[in-house]
């Protein structure tokens, strides 16, 4: 167990001092805590695409201050705003599924459209810190929209990780059990551990562990027997892309879950911040689903190689569809199926047809 004093010393994403993107190595977690400091592209894409830094606010807010970072670098004599989109580019490819990432980027680069390097550094510096405050905000915000919807003593299961290591302060689908625990709720909380790379097991198992919380590790294949028998009020998860008809795309196994859930009559809950709905995407068929190595499957948590010579299939991500899910519940209020008229009414966009 890490002490108090070990806990307050994490943190997800931070600009440091010196100029560096610094992050929590969470590939390392829970059994190492270290601090990485990256400076240039290159670490920071290895550290986003290894899922270093990994949950979809978290990574836009690295891309966001990296893109700082980056742009403090760039020769005076380069074409300063050509250099920055292109790096930028280059941030954006390290992961496709997660809109926060090149939504991101694209509010740094149009925060400097037109400007020379001395007149954008300040305007980087200022842009990169609005991201990451306005993300705290969110996800306090979520939190308490949460906390409406479930009562002291429920059974939560959560898939994945959408917690603070995934975003900012309290995270989004984790939020409403952390500041649940502060007003003091008692939540008897089943993280699965979320194959292939057990982000359950070894980042949500330990936040919620660490901040006090009822929590019980499970096999993603318990989760339909535990609903059976009664002991899951509702499932909350985060997600990595909210299309306009509500398709939801987040951590492989979601799906699974929310079938489930329909299934047993247990409400499937879906947290996001704004940042990570894209009403340019019409459905889910829409997002662009990372693949990733076989060897997450076959070799990674284990000491000898399973499966050695056998084809495998390793999506990040699946698609969870929009009837599947109780409420999305966001910043700025919580919408319900049909979604592509109640996202449209709560963040003023057209309705896509
Ligand atoms: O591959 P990961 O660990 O980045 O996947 C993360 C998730 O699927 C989270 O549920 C999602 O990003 C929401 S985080 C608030």
């Amino acid at each position: 167990m890490f002490t108090s004093t070990d806990m307050e010393k994490i943190f997800t994403v931070r600009l440091s001092e010196d100029g560096h993107v610094e992050i929590i190595d969470q590939t390392l977690l829970p059994n190492e805590v270290k601090f990485l400091k990256l400076k240039t592209a290159e670490s920071i894409y290895e550290a986003i695409h290894e899922l270093r830094v990994r949950g979809a606010p978290a990574i836009g807010i690295t891309a966001a201050f990296g893109m700082y970072v980056l742009a403090r670098q760039i020769p005076d004599n380069a074409d300063f705003y050509k250099e920055l989109s292109r790096l930028g580019e280059y941030l954006i490819s390290s992961r496709p599924t997660a809109v926060n990432l090149s939504f991101a980027v694209k509010k740094m680069l149009s925060a400097v459209e037109g400007c020379g390097k001395e007149a954008a550094l300040p305007r980087l510096y200022e842009e990169c810190n609005a991201i990451y405050n306005e993300d705290r905000k969110m996800c306090r915000a979520i939190a308490e929209n949460g906390l409406s919807l479930v009562k002291d003593g429920d059974g939560i299961l959560t898939h994945c990780n959408a917690g603070v290591l995934a975003a900012s302060e309290y995270g989004t689908g984790l939020g409403p059990l952390l500041l649940g625990k502060e007003l003091g709720y008692n939540f008897k909380v089943y993280s699965d551990e979320t194959r292939p790379l057990l982000q359950g097991a070894r980042l949500t198992a330990f936040e919620l562990f660490n901040a006090g919380i009822d929590v019980t590790l499970i096999c993603d294949s318990a989760a339909s027997m535990l609903m059976k028998s009664g002991k899951i009020n509702a499932c909350f998860v985060g997600c990595d892309r909210v299309a306009a008809n509500g398709d939801v795309a987040n951590k492989i196994g979601t799906r699974s879950v929310a079938v489930n859930a329909k299934y047993h009559s247990v409400p499937f809950y879906v947290f996001c911040p704004s940042s990570t709905i894209d009403f340019n995407c019409k459905s889910g068929d829409d997002i662009v689903i990372e693949e990733r190595s076989p060897e997450e499957i076959t070799t990674k948590f284990f000491s000898k190689p399973t499966a050695p010579g056998v084809k495998c299939f390793n999506p990040a991500f699946d698609v969870t569809d929009a009837e599947l899910i109780t409420a999305i519940i966001t910043e700025k209020g919580i919408c319900r199926y049909p979604y592509s008229a109640s996202l449209a009414e709560l963040f003023g966009h057209q309705e896509v047809k």
